[in-house]
């Protein structure tokens, strides 16, 4: 064992997800079975900055592991922007004594985690925390199992409501610019149609996709829009433009929201961010910096900071063909 890392702190950074607790809860077991010292900082980078950290043992992270949220809190800092709010949280950093970061969130947090590391030479680890899922460089981003389910569960409910007045539903879910959690949970919910940014059709196929919906017999319908599609202005305006061009539907929407980041995280997201987290401290005690833990083919893997913050993570194309055959 390389035995230069004597004591880790572990931050969760930008939208919390589900799973994000469990994650520092592996962080902290693996570095206490590693004889390394854990320190928990407080609101991300901000807390760094404030010096708001707290020590943390294997006690300290009992019944975390169901908890949704995180309980070391997440903020987005302006300050850290700053070579000043860097030099700040350098300060702080050395001051605890620390010698290795592990930071908890999505591309925004590790390019701060980067610039960190070319600044003031700290080694830093990434573990993708986020409901998105748009992070290069894993298959699987913390959260986002949750999400899918949280999301599946909202649109059954949906549906049950739907189909007992014939009416049609726009539901919008979140995923910042991707459409992971639109299409997975469209396809797993049975929707008739999904929008997502990845794919613009237009709005005529929408319309033309609904009536033949419509003759083939289906009394109501669900369209699943990520909250990044371009086909219209949002599902506001797509309501208006299908009750303009089909005023047989009694047209409905909703906007599913912040529900999606918040519960108990599933059992994947559970088992995922225990593999991250052993993970992530295995390569500080191997003397590795710039990476970010992920998941592909089942297998835990690294990959370069920078690439993980440059490069896309594609859909897969593939499940727009499944899903139109399967709403036939
Ligand atoms: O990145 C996670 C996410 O929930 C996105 O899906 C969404 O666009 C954004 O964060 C919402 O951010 P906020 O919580 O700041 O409104």
């Amino acid at each position: 064992m390389n035995t230069k890392v004597t004591k880790i702190a572990v931050m969760t950074s930008g939208g919390d997800a589900p799973g994000m607790n469990a994650a520092v809860r592996a962080v902290v077991r693996a570095c206490i079975y590693n004889n390394i010292e854990c320190m928990g900082i407080m609101r991300g980078y901000q807390g760094l900055i404030e010096n708001e950290l707290i020590p943390l043992d294997s006690r300290s992270v009992r019944n975390t592991i169901s908890r949704g949220g995180t309980f070391l809190q997440s903020a987005r800092s302006k300050e850290f922007r700053t070579p000043e709010g860097r030099a700040k949280a350098f300060e702080n950093f050395k001051a605890n004594g620390l010698d290795a970061l592990v930071v908890i969130g999505g591309d925004g947090s590790f390019t701060g985690g980067m610039i960190f590391n070319k600044e003031h030479g700290v080694p830093v680890i990434g573990i993708p925390g986020t409901i998105d899922n748009d992070i290069y460089g894993t298959q699987f981003t913390l959260g986002y199992d949750t999400a899918l389910n949280t999301v599946v569960e909202a649109i059954d409910k949906i549906r049950d409501t739907a189909s007992s007045h014939n009416r049609l539903f726009f539901i919008e879910v979140m995923g910042r610019d991707a459409g992971f959690i639109a299409l997975n949970a469209g396809i797993g919910a049975g929707a008739e149609e999904i929008l997502i940014p990845e794919e613009n059709l237009g709005i005529e196929r929408l319309i033309e996709s609904l009536e033949t919906s419509k003759k083939s017999g289906k009394t109501s319908s669900i369209v699943v829009v990520a909250e990044g599609d371009k086909t219209g202005k949002g599902v506001f305006e797509l309501k208006d433009y299908v009750e303009k061009n089909m005023p047989e539907y009694d047209v409905r929407v909703s906007v599913l929201g912040h529900m999606q980041r918040g519960g108990s995280p599933s059992c994947f997201d559970r088992v995922l961010a225990g593999r991250l987290g052993v993970k992530a401290v295995d390569l500080l005690i191997e003397g590795k910096s710039n990476l970010m833990v992920g998941i592909n083919n089942n297998e835990i893997t690294a990959t370069d900071l920078e690439k993980a913050v440059k490069l896309h993570h594609d859909i897969n194309k593939n499940l727009l063909r499944v899903a139109d055959i399967l709403s036939i």
